[in-house]
């Protein structure tokens, strides 16, 4: 793995401010950066799994349908424990490392989610959650905040094994954790669009077919009715797949469909000039079509798909870039109060997820699960790191971060509702 400084992001990344998280703004929200990069290591070894046979929780979940316990909302707790520390696990990656850099308060740890209906959500069980998978191998896809999910559940699975978690870089951009004792495998694909996508202007040793994503540089050409090959051909070689990407989207980028240049967002200059300008959450809209329909249809993969929904960033006062913050040291608990609403990019990237979902899983008879996290997460403004993703003068992105997440934090809550898609009847 390699981690990439970013030269001036500032200028490379649309971003907009918004007055409150309450507030609705018209430009709001943020491009994700801060990505890494995971460049091939040692060699590819693709894992093959045998024939399939589920244990009868997932079974049933492959047919079933569950409650939907994503509304709700988060209560005190105050016994409540974090399911690793930074003492603990060693997969935290540094920008989310809240513990290490000094965050004041650790109470944000001690909330639990209660869904409006139905029993709370169990605490994760790593111990069953080996069991359950035993031979199987679980592979996330999307941009930072999916490679945070994966540390969570990595750092939370660590704590149980009897034989301590790896990491692999792997050839083609794969990130690996093996847990041997149980056979399982976590994986990890950065691509923050799902679809084909070049970078196509940017310091010249990072543009290229080969360097795709090395730099937060922009415009990006993104091919809205084409899979990026490069995961969705090893999808076969897993039992679950959970895709998510949005952020990435509200950033300048040229859209083609067979090959062509269709469409353009804020890239729309010089030759572009005659193309149609198109709103980020169409192109977020077509490139889920596409790669929904895609696993739909991909042989030898009968495994679980799993769409994880927009987590919302939370900067007050500004964006990312020009000293927008959260500083807020408590979940929204009062709807009523408070309202919750999202910025205009990210409402429409949730509802473009949303709708996507149901219409493929209308057609398919493919077991997908939407793993709805965006309310509740609207309502962390308080677990992002802010100011404790890095310690003094270290920062080579965000200086204050209200897009990414604190681990151990509020994304855990992630793998309980992972365990209840996997076990639900
Ligand atoms: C973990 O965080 C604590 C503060 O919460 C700090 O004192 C300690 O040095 C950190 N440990 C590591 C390994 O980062
Ligand atoms: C777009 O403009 C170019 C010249 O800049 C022209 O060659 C091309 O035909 C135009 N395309 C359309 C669809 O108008």
């Amino acid at each position: 793995m390699k981690a990439i400084s970013i030269p001036s992001v500032r200028g490379l990344l649309t971003g907009g401010r918004r007055v409150r998280y309450a507030a609705v703004s018209k430009s709001a929200s943020v491009p994700a950066l801060l990505a890494l990069l995971f460049i091939a290591g040692t060699a590819f070894s693709v894992v093959f799994l045998g024939p399939f046979d589920w244990p009868p929780a997932i079974a049933s979940f492959l047919g079933g349908e569950g409650d939907d316990v994503t509304r709700g909302e988060w209560v005190r707790d105050p016994s409540l424990r974090p399911y690793y520390t930074n003492s603990t696990c060693a997969f935290i990656e540094d920008y989310q490392n809240c513990m290490k850099h000094g965050r004041p308060s650790l109470e944000f740890l001690r909330w639990r989610w209660r869904p409006a209906h139905g029993d709370d959500l169990p605490r994760f069980d790593a111990a069953r959650f080996l069991t359950l998978l035993r031979g199987k191998s679980v592979l996330f896809v999307g941009d930072s905040l999916a490679s945070s999910h994966v540390r969570s559940l990595v750092c939370t699975l660590a704590q149980v094994a009897p034989a301590p978690a790896r990491m692999e870089s792997l050839l083609g951009g794969f990130q690996r954790w093996t847990f041997p004792a149980h056979d399982v495998s976590v994986s990890f694909f950065w691509t923050p669009f799902q679809v084909r996508w070049r970078l196509t202007r940017g310091p010249d040793d990072a543009v290229g077919p080969d360097r795709q994503g090395e730099v937060f540089a922009g415009p990006t050409d993104l091919h809205l009715d084409e899979a990026d090959a490069r995961w969705i051909t090893a999808v076969p070689n897993h039992d679950v797949v959970v895709i998510s990407a949005s952020h990435w989207f509200a950033r300048p980028a040229v859209y083609y469909r067979a090959g062509r240049a269709v469409g353009c967002h804020q890239a729309c200059d010089g030759d572009n000039n005659n193309l149609t300008a198109m709103k980020p959450w169409q192109a977020q809209r077509e490139a889920f079509r596409t790669v929904l329909r895609t696993l739909a249809g991909t042989e030898g993969f009968k495994g679980a798909m799993i769409l994880r929904t927009v987590a919302p960033t939370h900067y007050e006062n500004g964006g990312w870039f020009d000293g927008g913050e959260c500083t807020a040291t408590e979940p929204a608990t009062d709807p009523d109060e408070d309202p919750v609403e999202m910025a205009e990019p990210e409402a429409e990237f949730y509802k473009a997820q949303v709708e996507e979902f149901r219409a493929a899983e209308a057609e398919s008879p493919r077991r997908m699960r939407l793993m709805d996290v965006t309310g509740m997460m609207l309502r962390r403004p308080d677990g992002h790191p802010d100011r404790y993703g890095h310690g003094p003068g270290q920062h080579e992105g965000f200086n204050i971060d209200c897009l990414h997440w604190c681990l151990p934090g509020p994304i855990d809550v992630w793998n309980e509702l992972l365990m209840k898609i996997l076990t639900d009847s």
